[in-house]
Formats: C-alpha cells, structure tokens, sequence
C-alpha cells in the first residue's frame, strides 16, 4: 500500500489562501506549488433541471452513471443515452444528428474504443482513430450546439510510462506513455488539449476526469477485450469448475495497480459535473496500489480456486506501477472513494456468477 501524499483537509485550507491558477498550457501548478491552485468549485449545476447526454450510457462505466444520475433525481426522460447503432459517433453526420435530436444541456462524453492489453496491442490504429474522432468531434459540435458543460473522461493510460508514484496530475507530459496503450491514451489525452483550448478561445465549459483502472458488476468478461480483473475472475471460476490444478497469468506478476469500483467512478463523475469548473485534469483513484500478484492469489482465494499460479512472463506487464494522487479530486470537488477493495471484488465476482447462470440455457 502507498500511503496518502497528503490530506486532502490541508489542500484545502492551503488552497484557500493561494493565489490564481497555473496558465491553462501545463497540466496544473507545478510540484512544488502542489494545492496552490484555487479552489474552483462551480456553482453546483443542478442535474436534474437540465438536459444530461451520456455518450457509452449503456456501457460498463455508461451504465453506473446514468444510475447515480437517476439517483440525484434526474427524470428518464432528460437523461439521453444514444447507442452506437443509432449514432455511430466516430461518423461527423451522426454527431451533428445526435446533438440535433437530444439538444443537452450537459454532456458526460463516455463512448470509447475501450479495451485490455490484448485488444490494444491487435488493434493500435484503431484504438488511437476512433478515440480521437470521437472526442474532436463530440467536444466541437457540443461547442456549436451551446452545451453548457462538457464532461471529458480521459484515462489513466495518458500518463507517461515511468510517472513517479503516486501519479499528480502535474507529470501528465513529463514523457511518452506505455506503448502498448500509448495510441489510446494520447488519443483520449487530445481531450484535456482540446477542453483547455475551448475554455481559453470560446469560454466552453469542459472539464477533464482521469479515472484509474475500473472493476465491478456489468464490466466485460469477454477473454478478447476484458481488462485484468474480469479476466482472473473468469479464469478462476471455470478452473474451478473444471478441476485445474494450475492457472496461467500474463506477465510477471511485478506490476502494480490502482483500482476503483465503478458506482464511486460514478460518483466521481457526477459530482465533478455538479461542482468542478476548471482546467486543471482530475484524477478519480482509489489512492491504494496492489501487485497483479498480490491481486491474483487474492481473487483465487475469493473464488475458491486452491490450485497453483504459473506465471507466462513472455508475455507484457504494462506500464511498471500504477497508484494515483487522488488529493486534487477530494480538494476540488470533495471526492472519495467509500467502496473497500475486497468487498467491490465479492460483489464483481457475485455479479459475474449471477450472469452466467441467467446465460445458462435451462
Ligand atoms: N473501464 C475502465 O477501466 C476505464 C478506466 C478509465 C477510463 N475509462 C473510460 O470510461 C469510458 C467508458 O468505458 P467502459 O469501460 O464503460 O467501456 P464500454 O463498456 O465498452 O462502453 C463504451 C461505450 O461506448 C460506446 N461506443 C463505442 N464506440 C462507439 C461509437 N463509435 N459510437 C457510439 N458509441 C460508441 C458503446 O456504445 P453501445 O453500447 O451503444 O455499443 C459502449 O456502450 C471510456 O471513455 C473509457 O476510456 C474506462
């Protein structure tokens, strides 16, 4: 475990004697200036008055926002979740159509290309050209239409290969990103760029989120595409049914992760888009760091595998280390994540259970 860089109670009342913000071409104030940037808590937006766009609103992360946004009492009916078969985003007309049809008051830009080290190592190009169509667009034709907020969701694969740990927003562009997610992190990345360009020339309203790595119900359990933690579940669960006595994972087990459960993503999210009105990237993290592993043998416990772990080390661990500073999201806009590591990981595997035996033909 990494402990806190810093409460985030002393950001706070040093922010509140600071002066003005770092100029909008950084990624916030430099280290050493760490809470000096002002506390720019927006009037808080009331959601429920207003028009809520949630591009990937059906998605993993989609699906969990539109939940908590139902749950600040937004009606079903101000809440537009367009799905890729009526409005394929990465197509200009579709856009200009989408925004046509909804006319949002805030927009919470979720839709993406979105996948493992598998997925993104078979398919760079097109990680980094849809991610990146679909932003540029999104962002500029919600500009044209008079949106009023604009909720970019960056990731943490932007992040430079080797970011001292825990990761400050602050060395977003200290260097060149993992390569094996470098196209999709960039091309998510142009999403800070272009919110930060838009704020300074047109006054649009754009904030960008970095959340870490995400876990919980609903996520793809699909071998071809899903991220680490579905992916041992599964591989647990069915060595458990066939009587395996040893299970393969990827890599060397020496990396390490972040993880968020994806309802305090959620909350992140939407309080960001209540509260937060400013430049400056946010990360939304756990703040704790876990060996893959560490995380494995504990995921083996929690599905009752007892057999062996072999490690396939020729195959890529990923960036090094992964653990975020999650102090600017708590000082901003009062965000913390509430959900333990082991019980979110009971309720992910309880989840996936559940989903396979409504799947099961009876
Ligand atoms: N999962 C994570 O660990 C994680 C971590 C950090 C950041 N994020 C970010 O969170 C967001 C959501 O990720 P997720 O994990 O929820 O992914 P997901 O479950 O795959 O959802 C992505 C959604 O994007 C939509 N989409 C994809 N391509 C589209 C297109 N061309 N046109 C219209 N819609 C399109 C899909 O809509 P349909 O359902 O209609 O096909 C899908 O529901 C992404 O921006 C991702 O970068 C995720």
């Amino acid at each position: 475990m990494i402990p806190r860089a810093s409460s985030w109670r002393s950001i706070v009342s040093k922010a509140r004697r600071t002066p003005p913000a770092a100029p909008i071409d950084a990624g916030g104030p430099p280290p050493e200036d760490r809470g000096a940037f002002v506390r720019r808590e927006a009037s808080l937006i009331d959601l429920k008055t207003k028009r809520v766009l949630v591009t990937g609103g059906a998605g993993f992360v989609g699906s969990a926002v539109v939940e908590r946004l139902r749950g600040r009492g937004c009606p079903a009916e101000s809440i537009a979740v367009p799905r890729r078969s009526d409005f394929d985003l990465v197509h200009e007309a579709d856009v200009r159509r989408m925004y046509e049809r909804h006319r949002p008051h805030v927009v919470i830009h979720l839709a993406a290309l979105v996948g493992g080290i598998a997925a993104n190592r078979a398919r760079p190009g097109s990680f980094f050209y849809e991610n990146m169509m679909m932003g540029a667009m999104l962002m500029e034709y919600a500009r044209q239409a008079g949106v009023e907020k604009f909720v970019a969701i960056g990731t943490i694969c932007a992040y430079p290969k080797f970011t001292p740990v825990p990761f400050r927003e602050e060395d977003l562009w200290s260097g060149y990103p993992e390569e094996t997610n470098a196209p999709y992190g960039l091309a998510k990345k142009m999403l800070l760029v272009q919110s930060q360009a838009y704020r300074a020339q047109y006054g649009f309203n754009a904030i960008y989120l970095l959340p870490v790595n995400l876990y919980g119900p609903r996520d793809s359990f699909d071998p071809q595409s899903s991220h680490v933690i579905p992916a041992l579940i599964r591989k647990f669960l069915e060595a458990v049914e066939r009587g395996d006595p040893a299970v393969e994972v990827w890599g060397t087990g020496r990396a390490t992760r972040e993880f968020l459960y994806v309802d305090d993503a959620a909350e992140g999210i939407v309080s960001a888009a209540e509260r937060y009105d400013g430049v400056e990237p946010v990360n939304l993290g756990a703040g704790f760091e876990i060996s893959i592993k560490d995380l494995a043998e504990l995921i083996a416990r929690l599905t009752g595998f007892t057999g062996r772990l072999t490690w396939n080390a020729s195959q890529p661990d990923g960036q090094p280390r992964r653990c975020l500073d999650t102090s600017r999201a708590a000082a901003l806009f009062g965000f913390k994540a509430t959900t333990p590591f082991e019980e979110g990981l009971r309720r992910t595997i309880e989840w996936y259970r559940s989903a396979r035996l409504r799947a099961t033909p009876t």
